[in-house]
């Protein structure tokens, strides 16, 4: 072991995992009925096929509860087992109470802390290393990490650059302690932002900047996510180049120590993009954009739970975790599953 996180006390380890995809697929033949736009152009400009939609009674901690629900299952935990809730999501159930609370009380639990994190697409690996630095300090044992986002609600799907990205989902992790970083651990984190980068991706509305200009009227665009693509497409790259080459610096490991790299799903050609720069195997990269779009805060533990689920990721690999986001934000973990 390469890292000194292994000589702490306490380590996390991932318990259990699960994920929840709606029902409601809208594929890119809908999306050519919907704006002017064309399945090869989707498919070639971004790896996505297909995307889940939520349906209207469907809010991010319904679909966070029927993920945390498998992730409890699999880790053969209870809802009362739990010390802390950690929910990240772009768009809340409602701006108060935070998502967290609803999910506890969804979950029939009370008397433990339970926080939203907003920090767009790298809000999971925000919420995973704040969980990871509860159980490594021992203050807590269990704790429920979950990414849920319904961001047809802030889509605005009269805007083929931006309609065409996105998807609903949720993923969530139950993370506890353990003695044995052999049997799991986080070995790195790192946590950044850019703030500077903000104009390139952010929703206006609701928010106190929106409802204090002197004309307040709210257009539906207002409500969606405004993007400028390109910058974003740039500046992802970046982070993720950067992001690998501090986490093999920090720890000594090399592209060889790593079994898999379980990317934000932002888009497939800012994937590879990587790749080729980083000179990192394509064939150690969880490409799961295809069915799901970019699912934002889900994106991770969702893919993570499918490359489980496909035989892909076994116990006992090295993962390597890489989020970039609105903010802009990003982040990373390096672990053994
Ligand atoms: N269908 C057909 N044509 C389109 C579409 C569409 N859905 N969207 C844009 N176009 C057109 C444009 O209007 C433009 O036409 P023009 O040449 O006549 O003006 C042409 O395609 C090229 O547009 P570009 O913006 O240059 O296309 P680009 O190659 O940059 O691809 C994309 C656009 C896919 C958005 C790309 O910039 C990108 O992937 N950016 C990253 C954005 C991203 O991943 N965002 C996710 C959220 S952020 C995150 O998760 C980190």
């Amino acid at each position: 072991m390469k890292t000194n996180s292994t000589l702490n006390k306490h380590h996390c380890r991932i318990g259990g995992m699960g994920y929840y995809l709606p029902e409601k697929i809208l594929t890119n033949q809908d999306m050519e009925k919907i704006v002017d736009t064309s399945d090869e152009w989707i498919k070639q400009r971004t790896g996505i096929e297909s995307r889940h939609i939520a349906n209207a009674n469907e809010l991010p901690s319904d679909m966070a509860l029927k993920a945390s629900l498998k992730a409890l299952e699999q880790s053969q935990l209870k809802p009362e087992d739990l010390d802390f809730i950690l929910v990240a999501t772009l768009y809340p159930d409602r701006i108060m109470p935070n998502t967290a609370c609803e999910l506890q009380k969804k979950l029939n639990i009370s008397n433990i802390p339970a926080l939203d994190i907003s920090a767009a697409c790298s809000g999971f690996i925000y919420a995973l290393s704040i969980a990871n630095q509860y159980i490594q300090t021992g203050i807590y044992k269990n704790i429920l990490v979950v990414g849920t986002e319904t961001l047809h609600h802030v889509t605005d799907y009269t805007d083929r650059t931006t309609c065409v990205l996105f998807g609903d989902g949720a993923g969530a992790f139950v993370v506890s302690r353990n003695t044995n970083p052999e049997q799991g651990c986080i070995y790195h984190q790192t946590l950044n932002a850019y703030g500077e980068f903000g104009e390139a991706l952010y929703i206006s509305a609701p928010g106190a900047r929106h409802s204090s200009k002197k004309e307040r009227t709210t257009e539906k665009k207002d409500t969606c996510i405004q993007m400028d693509g390109q910058k974003v497409f740039k500046k992802a790259v970046q982070i993720l180049c950067d992001t690998y080459t501090k986490t093999l610096e920090d720890t000594g490991y090399t592209s060889t120590d790593i079994d898999w790299l379980v990317p934000h799903q932002a888009n497939e050609r800012i994937l590879k993009k990587f790749c080729k720069i980083a000179n990192f195997p394509e064939e150690k990269v969880i490409f799961d954009i295809k069915e799901t779009g970019n699912t934002s805060s889900a994106s991770i533990p969702l893919s993570m739970g499918r490359a489980v689920e496909q035989g892909k990721i076994k116990r006992s690999q090295n993962i390597l975790m890489i989020a970039m986001g609105g903010g802009m934000t990003s982040g990373s973990l390096l672990l053994k599953y």
